[in-house]
């Protein structure tokens, strides 16, 4: 005992102010090598670890870097067709990542959301640019919010902001004929479409998701749009620090070389200020409403009123103050680049295939008003189909990563054989184990699509439809994959599909569309959405040059 005693006296007065600031000082470099051990004795001892895959790699980003070079998929397809349908990649700090493209195991993992999650590091990411709303929560917290949620994403309501769709879409229209009229080479004009659908979308989701005006197509800079705007594309940290905060919890709160962040925040801070205003506003417009009647209500359609009017109709359970404000950034985040790049591909597709343009414009013709309800927007057979194929084809969202919770058996529809000779009808993980859900990949692939499944080719949805074995496929919509499935699926689809069917109604009725750039120059960059860049001129960031040309009916 004494010899205890003795020892912790001899080691007490070894805390010294030394001590302590050398301790934090190794912290930085001694976590992450921790952390790299936990990582890889963790690829050791999961019973994942049998799963077969390829070797070589970076050792930071292990076959991360393939990945990223081939953004329709090329990599893991290629992976697949050398280990079979379930293999196991390498991710950062020598991670192992499962990769499958069993329908049955894809189901699963998606279908159990309690237990397969979005990864820590992107977690903190998202939660640092729009808070703990729909896209970041996990578990009971998310369950919650999207009970008080969904009814705001009915169909019934939908339809009420397709005026407003159109109304934005038409503003489009007229600005993009102001240019071909003022252009020298009148009447047919370059113009960037990723820039202009951009506009058009967010100035939708503002008025659409809150009754907000950003009228960013009419060149005004409000508030929000500057504020949101900040927080989305922050100046640059060093990438070394953002993969440190990323990877590494405690990086976050260092904030040596960090003015990046400092005025992230600032900026973030503002986004919220005019948050709150926004919902204290709606809350007291909607309990006026109340107060007045039926029909008071039914005038405010934009989403947040409606999720407030949902949340107040919940006996207990609904959700606080705070959380609708996150739902706010959200929506934009998760609503605009989305619709806005998928708009722009469809547009691609329509450009290089001018033969689908054209009979897409003959049946659009036909319609004999401006302003179709939602039903006439739907009942459009070929518009329909051009949407589903350029949805599928390009699937602008190309795949997503779910973490394991706990240890867990994922079912298979088609057994596999491990490195140790073992066929296995289920594949084994444990906790930390993750997936990445190939949703490009899935919607493409000849097993499912046949062999000309990497074509544009929007009669395959039309007379005997897409084929039976894209029906085994986990979708919220559209046999395909686009929008994920299960309790963590898309919960905008049905606002997307008729927020595109009205801007291409609205723009093919208008213009005839063509690349500005031969089509081998438009190419993939994945960024959490794909957008559209050009070769020759990557730093510019996303375009889409058309030459447009206003379409007389004569
Ligand atoms: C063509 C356009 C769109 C595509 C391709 C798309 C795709 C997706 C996908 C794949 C997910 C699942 C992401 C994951 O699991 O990591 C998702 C989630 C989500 N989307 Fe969309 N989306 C689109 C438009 C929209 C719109 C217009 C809104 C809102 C107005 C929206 C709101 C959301 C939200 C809030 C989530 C999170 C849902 C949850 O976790 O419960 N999306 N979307
Ligand atoms: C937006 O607010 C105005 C007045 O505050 C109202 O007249 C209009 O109906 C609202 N629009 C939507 C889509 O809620
Ligand atoms: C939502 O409902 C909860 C009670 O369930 C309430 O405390 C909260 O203030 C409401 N928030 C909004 C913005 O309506």
């Amino acid at each position: 005992m004494s010899v205890v005693i003795h020892k912790l006296s001899f080691y007490i007065p070894s805390f010294s102010y030394g001590t302590i600031m050398g301790a934090l000082v190794l912290t930085p470099i001694v976590l992450p090598l921790l952390r790299t051990v936990e990582y890889m004795l963790r690829a050791y001892f999961s019973p994942a670890r049998i799963v077969p895959g390829p070797s070589g790699g970076n050792l930071f980003f292990g076959h991360l870097g393939f990945i990223r070079d081939s953004p329709k998929g090329e990599w893991h397809e290629e992976v697949l067709k050398e280990h079979g349908h379930v293999l196991r990649y390498k991710a950062i700090l020598g991670t192992d990542r499962l990769l499958t493209t069993d329908p049955k195991a894809l189901n699963h993992v998606l279908a159990n959301s309690m237990i397969y999650q979005r990864p820590g590091p992107i977690r903190y990411a998202l939660d640092q640019l729009v808070g703990e709303g729909l896209l970041v929560a996990e578990g009971h917290t998310h369950k919650r919010q999207r009970r008080v949620m969904n009814p705001s994403f009915s169909s019934a309501h939908i339809k009420e902001m397709t005026e407003i769709f159109l109304e934005k879409a038409q503003e489009l229209r007229e600005v993009l004929l102001t240019q071909t009229l003022t252009s020298e080479t009148s009447p047919s004009v370059r113009v960037d479409m990723l820039a202009y659908l951009t506009q058009a979308t967010l100035d939708i989701i503002g008025l659409a998701g809150f009754n907000y005006s950003f009228n960013v197509l009419s060149n005004e800079q409000s508030e929000l749009s500057k504020a949101f705007n900040a927080v989305l594309h922050p100046p640059r940290d060093f990438p070394v620090i953002q993969i440190l905060k990323l990877q590494i919890p405690i990086f976050r709160y260092l904030l040596i070389f960090d003015q990046g962040s400092r005025d992230t925040r600032e900026a973030r801070r503002k986004m919220y200020t005019i948050g709150r205003e926004l919902v204290q506003r709606k809350k007291a417009e909607v309990l006026e409403a109340k107060a007045a009647g039926d029909d008071a209500m039914r005038k405010s359609k934009d989403l947040l009123s409606l999720l407030i009017r949902s949340n107040m109709s919940q006996s207990g359970g609904g959700l606080s103050d705070d959380e609708v404000l996150h739902q706010i950034p959200t929506f934009l985040l998760a609503g605009h680049e989305t619709t806005s790049t998928s708009t722009t591909w469809t547009l691609f597709s329509l450009a290089t295939h001018p033969d689908v343009q054209r009979r897409l414009r003959s049946e659009l013709l036909l319609v004999p008003t401006d302003t179709p309800t939602m039903g006439e927007l739907d009942s459009l057979v070929y518009l329909d189909a051009v949407v589903r194929e350029s949805l599928r084809h390009h699937s602008v969202v190309d795949g997503t990563i779910k973490v394991a919770t706990t240890d867990d058996v994922v079912p298979l529809e088609k057994p596999f054989v491990g490195t140790d000779g073992k066929t296995r009808n289920a594949i084994k993980v444990s906790k930390g184990d993750s997936f990445f859900v190939p949703i490009l990949m899935m919607n493409v692939i000849e097993p499912i699509w046949g062999p000309d499944g990497r074509e544009f080719n929007p009669d395959r949805w039309l007379g005997e439809g897409p084929p039976k074995a894209s029906q085994s496929l986990p979708s919220v919509w559209g046999g395909q994959m686009t929008f994920s499935a299960g309790p963590r699926s898309c919960i905008g689809f049905k606002f997307a599909l008729i927020e595109m069917k009205a801007l291409l109604f609205t723009l093919i009725r208008g213009f005839q569309f063509e690349l500005a750039v031969a089509p081998e120059e438009v190419i993939r960059r994945s960024a959490a959405v794909t957008r559209p860049v050009i070769k020759s001129e990557i730093d510019k960031g996303g375009q889409m040059p058309m030459i447009i040309r206003p379409f007389s009916h004569t």
